[in-house]
């Protein structure tokens, strides 16, 4: 099969298609025709080794697919050859074929096309997961989301709304901001405005907000820390900013914060059923034509660098996919 090759921990110029063996076929997992894969930010830095997971060279890089099950090993009961699916694994995607855990794997509604599904699993998972999960939003509470038109953030704006909260939406300048205004943010403000902790506390009438989605890190946090009410949650998923917060505790002592550090991916091995549970309401809500998955651009699995290459250099909103 072709796959897109890391050989050297030397960022995403040095990646290349390649041919290689496909992957074995083990019992409890899925082998998957990839029809398109979803392109991640973690990708950007896995390939640099300054991603979390440093996996072994060479690897291929890839969380997320979506296309038809070839075949399934010992086990496998809720899909079947020829079923259009989408799958969460921890690398591979950028590849004609994949195995998956039956677990990770998602039969599609009817009328999901590829490029939708490959985008959706780690976005609105990781969304759903740590609002409803990890921060328990509430209905009426008021959510600020940042980088709320890249990929993570632009599903946090969907899944706040969905969860019955009033959001405030950051990005870069007004293209971007209209797109977190058409995914349903009800205020949406520039990310670069000096004032933009006084523009949030003018939307709360000075309390703050409830909780905060920081997918960016950096200056938009230390904003963050001053503009979430006594008593609020403040939800770390990342630092595209390239910059890690260093949190004063004393202003989380004398303002109730919790800041809540949290990673998706392991959810799916230390608390399997809620994990499940969350992915499966999604995949509800997309059937039900409750979500608009939002990709900007497509690739072929051949131009996978340039790929990339828009999505790190923030020319992207939403998802970015390749076709297969
Ligand atoms: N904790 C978890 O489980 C989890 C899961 C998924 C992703 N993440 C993390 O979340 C972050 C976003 O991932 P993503 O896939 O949504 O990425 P993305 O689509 O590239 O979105 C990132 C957003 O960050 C903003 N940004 C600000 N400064 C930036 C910079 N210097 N370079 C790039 N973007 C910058 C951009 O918005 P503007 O241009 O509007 O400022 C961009 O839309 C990453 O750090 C990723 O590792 C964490």
């Amino acid at each position: 099969m072709r796959a897109v090759v890391c050989k050297a921990l030397n960022g995403i110029e040095g990646l290349a298609v390649e041919e290689m063996a496909e992957p074995p076929l083990t019992a409890g997992s899925v082998r998957i025709a990839v029809e398109a894969a979803g392109l991640n930010f973690a990708d950007t830095l896995i390939v640099t080794g300054k991603y979390q997971q440093k996996p072994p060279l060479p690897f291929v890089p890839g969380f997320e697919v979506a296309g038809r099950v070839i075949d399934c090993g010992d086990g496998v009961g809720h899909c079947a050859p020829g079923d259009p699916v989408m799958a969460l694994i921890d690398r591979g995607g950028f590849a004609e074929q994949v195995v998956a855990r039956a677990d990770d794997v998602f039969v599609l509604p009817a009328g999901i096309d590829a490029v939708t599904a490959a985008g959706f699993p780690v976005a609105y998972g990781t969304s759903h997961f740590g609002l409803k999960v990890k921060a328990a939003l509430q209905p009426g509470e008021t959510l600020l989301v940042h980088g709320a038109a890249g990929g993570v953030g632009l599903t946090a704006v969907e899944c706040g709304k969905r969860l019955g909260a009033t959001v405030i939406a950051t990005a870069s300048g007004p293209d971007k901001q209209a797109v977190a205004a058409a995914a349903g943010a009800d205020h949406t403000l520039d990310a670069r405005d000096p004032d933009l902790k006084d523009k949030v506390k003018a939307l709360t009438e000075g309390r703050g907000v409830d909780v905060v989605y920081d997918p960016v890190g950096g200056a938009l946090f230390e904003a963050s820390l001053r503009c979430t009410r006594s008593g609020g949650r403040i939800l770390i998923i990342g630092f595209a900013s390239g910059e890690v917060p260093q949190i004063p505790a004393n202003i989380l002592m004398v303002k109730n914060i919790s800041a809540i550090g949290y990673y998706y991916g392991p959810y799916r091995e230390l608390a399997p059923a809620a994990w499940r549970a969350s992915m499966q309401e999604l995949v509800d809500w997309l059937g039900q034509g409750l979500l608009r998955p939002h990709v900007s651009q497509t690739y072929p699995l051949a131009e996978a660098v340039a790929a990339l290459r828009a999505l790190k250099e923030r020319r992207s909103t939403g998802k970015v996919v390749l076709t297969v």
